[in-house]
C-alpha cells in the first residue's frame, strides 16, 4: 500500500492520531497532534483511511520514551508515548468534543480530569489469555496474542501473579489475576483514583435525603460509602457474587437486588419506591439520588425511560466510555440539568476514560 506524508491534526476518541489527505482523515496510532509524519495506508474505506506509523519526520515536544517493550504491538495501551500531561489535556478535549457532538450538548461545566497518582504500576487486575503456550493479551486491533512477561501498567502483586501462571504451564483459556484486595467481583482497576471517584461523588451527593438507588452497585462500592446521607439504601446488580458480597456487613438500611436493571429500575418505580420513602407521596422523588455505573454500552432506552420516569433530584452518571454516555445524556438533558461533568483518569497510557456527571431535575 501506498505511504503518505501527514500533519496529525488531532488525536481522536480510541487514541489514534487524525491527519488528512485531500480532506479524507487518515487514523495513524502512536501520533500525537502537531506532528509531521509519514504513514502506510493499510485500509481505505471511502470516508477514511487507516495507516501505520513510518517515521515521525517533525516530533512533538510531548512525545516521550515509552516504558513497556510491547508497546505498540501490544492492544492494551495507546499513550504511552505521550507525556502524562499531554496525556491527561487530550483525554479532557476528547470528553469535552464527544459530549458537544454527540450529545449535542452546550456551556459543559466540564471540570479538570481528576490524575492518577500513579501513572504506571497501578492496575489491580488484568485478564491474560493462554492459546498453545503463549500467555499474553491481543495485539492491536486483532485476536492474535502477544506473549507478556510484565505488564508495567500492572502492579508488582499482579506481574508476580503473571509469573507464578506462566511457571504453572496452563491450558488454553483466561485467566484474571488479582490483587489480593481485589475482590473476585466487579471492582475499580486502579485504587487511588477510585478512591477519588468515590470521595467525588460522596461530596456531589447531599446530606438528608430519603433513598439512594445504587443501579449497577457492584458489591455497593458507591452505596456504602453513602450511607450516612440516606434512610434507605437499594443497590441493584445482576452479578449475584457481587451482590452476596455487598450483603456481606449490610445494615438494615441496606438492600441489595441481584437483577437485571432493565427490569428491576422500573418495578422500583411502580411499586418499592414509595413505601421504601417515608415521605409525602407526591414529592416523593425530591429526596432521592440514583447513581448509575453502566458497563461500556452504556444506558438502554428502556433505562433512560425509568430515570426520566423516576425523575431523582440527583442523578449521578458514571461511565467508562463518553461516546454512550454523550448519547445517554442527550435524552436525560431534556429533564436534567448537569451540575457538573468530571474526567478521571482511571487508566493512564490507555486510551480509556473515566466520567462522573452531576445532574439534578
Ligand atoms: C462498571 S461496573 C460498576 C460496579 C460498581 N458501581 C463499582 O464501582 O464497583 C458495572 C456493573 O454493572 C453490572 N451490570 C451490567 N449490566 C447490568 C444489567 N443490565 N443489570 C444489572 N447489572 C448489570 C455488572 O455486573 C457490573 O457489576
Amino acid at each position: 500500500m501506498r505511504i503518505v506524508d501527514l500533519k496529525i491534526e488531532d488525536i481522536a476518541f480510541g487514541g489514534k492520531g487524525v491527519g488528512r489527505e485531500q480532506g479524507k482523515a487518515i487514523f495513524v496510532p502512536y501520533t500525537i497532534e502537531a506532528e509531521l509524519v509519514s504513514a502506510e495506508i493499510v485500509r481505505e474505506k471511502k470516508q477514511f483511511a487507516e495507516a501505520e506509523l513510518v517515521e515521525v519526520k517533525e516530533s512533538s515536544p510531548h512525545r516521550v520514551t515509552p516504558k513497556c517493550p510491547y508497546f505498540g504491538r501490544c492492544g492494551g495501551c495507546a499513550y504511552q508515548h505521550i507525556d502524562y500531561e499531554h496525556q491527561l489535556a487530550i483525554k479532557w478535549r476528547q470528553v469535552r468534543n464527544v459530549l458537544q457532538r454527540i450529545g449535542k450538548l452546550r456551556d459543559i461545566p466540564l471540570r479538570p480530569i481528576i490524575p492518577s497518582p500513579k501513572q504506571y504500576e497501578y492496575r489491580n487486575r488484568i485478564t491474560v489469555h493462554a492459546q498453545n503456550g503463549m500467555i499474553g493479551f491481543f495485539r492491536r486491533d486483532s485476536h492474535r496474542l502477544i506473549d507478556i512477561e510484565r505488564c508495567p501498567i500492572s502492579c508488582d502483586e499482579v506481574n508476580q501473579a503473571l509469573t507464578e501462571l506462566r511457571e504453572r504451564n496452563p491450558p488454553d483459556g483466561h485467566f484474571t489475576l488479582r490483587t489480593f484486595s481485589s475482590r473476585r467481583v466487579f471492582s475499580q482497576t486502579n485504587d487511588q483514583v477510585a478512591t477519588a471517584l468515590r470521595d467525588l461523588i460522596a461530596d456531589l451527593v447531599p446530606a438528608n435525603q430519603d433513598l439512594l438507588i445504587d443501579a449497577y452497585c457492584g458489591a455497593g462500592f458507591f452505596a456504602k460509602a453513602l450511607l450516612n446521607k440516606f434512610k434507605r439504601v437499594v443497590g441493584i446488580d445482576w452479578d449475584k457474587f457481587a451482590i452476596a458480597a455487598a450483603k456481606e456487613n449490610a445494615t438494615e438500611k441496606e438492600t441489595y437486588i441481584a437483577g437485571d436493571v432493565e427490569e428491576e429500575l422500573g418495578r422500583l418505580n411502580l411499586t418499592a419506591l414509595n413505601s421504601q420513602v417515608s415521605r409525602r407521596k407526591t414529592d416523593d422523588s425530591a429526596v432521592m439520588t440514583l447513581i448509575v455505573d453502566p458497563p461500556a454500552i452504556g444506558l438502554s432506552v428502556s433505562v433512560r425511560r425509568a430515570i426520566l420516569d423516576l425523575a431523582p433530584a440527583t442523578l449521578i452518571y458514571v461511565s467508562c466510555n463518553p461516546a454512550t454516555l454523550a448519547r445517554d445524556l442527550k435524552e436525560l438533558h431534556g429533564k436534567f440539568t448537569i451540575d457538573s461533568v468530571t474526567p478521571l483518569d482511571m487508566f493512564p497510557q490507555t486510551a480509556e476514560i473515566e466520567v462522573a456527571v452531576h445532574l439534578h431535575a
